[in-house]
């Protein structure tokens, strides 16, 4: 059965804060477990505070980073140096200052053919996480419009839902997009979804507490069969909530 909590920081850099205390704390975790922790990472704009803190003292000394392997949940469809690439902003915010191998990171490949990258990952998935594949940690974030990972808002009806990769045809961008697939989010042992700004307060209050309506709001699709789901959002997000502020 899926377990939620959702915590409301006072502001971004609360939020960055605490996912990142809470990385560490749910990489340590598995570490002593299985002795790896295999976690995928979350694109845009908001992981980069977080990153940046894992990056630096004191958390940089408190996880064994070889014990963790990279992947994602999701990419654009472009080279790994585009401004755009998932990547890139992960490459430069976490694994160059960590001195991450790329032997550690399972990256999408975002320059070739969309079905092929998707095809290729789906496979290195299961290969590596086995069928379903089982994260320690998904990280995701939401968009304005409810979407998470590369889950858009109309594009749910066509997934291919059996694959755990697939290449997502995104109209809003007239272009396809990497992303793992529902069966994968919830076969996960944690997912962590982070939230920030007010142009987000209408879609979080519609997908944790308005009706079922997972096409229009594809985060609504991330339940946990047997995991937990942690949303660590911020007071301008939260601002139809009520709830109190951590
Ligand atoms: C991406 C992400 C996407 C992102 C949301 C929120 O590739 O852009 O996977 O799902 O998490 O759009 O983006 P921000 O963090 O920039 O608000």
């Amino acid at each position: 059965m899926s377990a939620r909590s959702v915590t409301v920081l006072p502001d971004p850099d609360a939020l960055a804060d605490r996912a990142a205390d809470h990385f560490i704390e749910l990489a340590v975790a598995a570490i002593a477990a299985r002795d790896s922790a295999a976690v995928a990472l979350a694109g845009g704009s908001t992981p980069r505070a977080m990153n940046a803190r894992l990056a630096a003292p004191p958390r940089r000394d408190q996880l064994d980073w070889t014990k963790v392997r990279f992947f994602f949940g999701d990419e654009r469809c472009v080279p790994p140096d585009h401004a755009d690439s998932n990547y890139r902003m992960t490459r430069e915010t976490l694994f160059a200052p960590l001195g991450i191998p790329d032997s550690n990171v399972a990256r999408i490949r975002g320059e070739d053919a969309p079905q092929a990258a998707a095809s290729a990952y789906d496979a290195l998935l299961e290969s590596a996480l086995g069928a379903p594949p089982i994260f320690d940690i998904v990280y995701l974030g939401m968009g304005p419009d409810g979407h998470t990972a590369s889950l858009f808002p109309g594009t749910i009806a066509t997934l291919a839902s059996r694959r755990y990769a697939v290449a997502n045809f995104v109209p809003k961008f007239n272009s396809f997009r990497i992303t793992l697939t529902p069966q994968v989010l919830n076969a996960a042992r944690h997912v962590t979804i982070t939230a920030a700004g007010a142009e987000k307060a209408d879609a979080l209050a519609a997908v944790l507490n308005g009706p079922r309506d997972p096409d229009r709001y594809p985060a609504q699709l991330v339940a946990p069969a047997n995991g937990e789901l942690h949303w660590f959002v911020d007071a301008a997000a939260a601002a139809q909530l009520n709830l109190p502020v951590s």
